[in-house]
């Protein structure tokens, strides 16, 4: 399986040709909506770039990496010479049923994070392969393990499990790290004061179970503090994140056992203030 088309151009189509590039994949062929994004990006690699709408070339495996709503309408536009082609989708909420059209279908999902302007090697990342038939996966395998030691074979309703999983640890997680980052700022405290916790909170995550390891006022139930705190959080950037706190606070409580309310009189949280 040494020829691939790429459809699409963005964070993951542009990781998928890093990647494929590291590993000296040379007859690699991108299709985009844009062409000029295919243009671009097939250039800086040394690759070809083709219209979307044109007759694809004859390729072993195909792999979409499209927004994932507009994925079965790309799948259907798509031109294909081969038909024998492996074709792939890269999204870990979608059925691989969406591509039926095609004889040999299923998924690659490489599960990072990732940017068009930063390249991330995949050979530390776990990839997720289904397909629609045992010779399928076993081809999809064999490519997922050119690139990294850690490949399963997920279903969708697992993938799905893991996807949600992942919001938790990355997307939440690094959405509530801007917010700690900006507090300081704003308190005009260097953001470098925060780095020693942040690295032993993932480092501590991966080796223990964090439940175990939860601390903070919540969890102490200490009632001055957590006021103190939902005082400033309600004065910083017009309260838009209060109610965050306190639902976050509500919920470490809660997992721990600890008695907390927000809104009855007498509650921990729960005087107007
Ligand atoms: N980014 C990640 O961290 C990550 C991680 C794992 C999996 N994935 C999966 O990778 C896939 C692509 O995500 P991405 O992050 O690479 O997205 P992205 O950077 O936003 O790129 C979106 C791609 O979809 C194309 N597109 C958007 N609307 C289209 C339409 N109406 N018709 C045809 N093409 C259209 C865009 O073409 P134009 O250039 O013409 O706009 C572009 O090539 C998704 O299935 C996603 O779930 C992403």
């Amino acid at each position: 399986m040494r020829r691939i088309l790429i459809v699409g151009a963005g964070k993951m189509a542009t990781n998928l040709c890093y990647n494929l590039h590291r590993r000296g994949w040379e007859e690699v062929w991108i299709a985009n909506r844009t062409y000029k994004r295919a243009e671009v990006l097939a250039q800086h690699f040394g690759y070809k770039a083709i219209g979307l709408d044109q007759v694809l070339p004859e390729v072993d495996l195909v792999v979409i990496a499209v927004r994932d709503d507009v994925l079965r309408d790309v799948a259907d536009r798509l031109r294909l010479q081969a038909h024998n082609a492996i074709v792939v989708h890269t999204a870990a909420m979608r059925p691989i049923a969406m591509l039926d059209r095609f004889a040999r279908c299923g998924l690659f999902y490489v599960l990072g994070s990732f940017s068009s302007e930063r390249y991330t090697d995949f050979a530390e990342l776990p990839i997720v392969v289904e397909g629609n038939s045992e010779a399928v996966v076993g081809r999809l395998k064999a490519l997922a393990l050119e690139f990294s030691e850690r490949v399963y074979e997920l279903d969708l309703q697992q993938r799905k499990w893991m996807h949600l999983a992942a919001v938790w640890a990355n997307n939440f997680t690094n959405h509530l790290l801007g917010i700690s980052q900006r507090l300081l700022c704003d308190a005009s405290i260097p953001e470098q004061i925060m780095h020693p916790i942040i690295r032993q909170t993932f480092e501590r995550a991966l080796v223990t179970d964090p439940r175990d390891v939860q601390t903070g006022p919540a969890l102490r139930g200490d009632v001055e503090t957590l006021r103190m705190h939902r005082r400033m959080m309600r004065s910083w950037q017009g309260g838009s994140y209060a109610a965050l706190y306190d639902l976050l606070s509500l919920s470490i409580a809660r997992t721990h056992g600890v008695s907390l309310q927000l809104t009855s009189t007498g509650g921990a949280l729960s005087e107007e203030e």
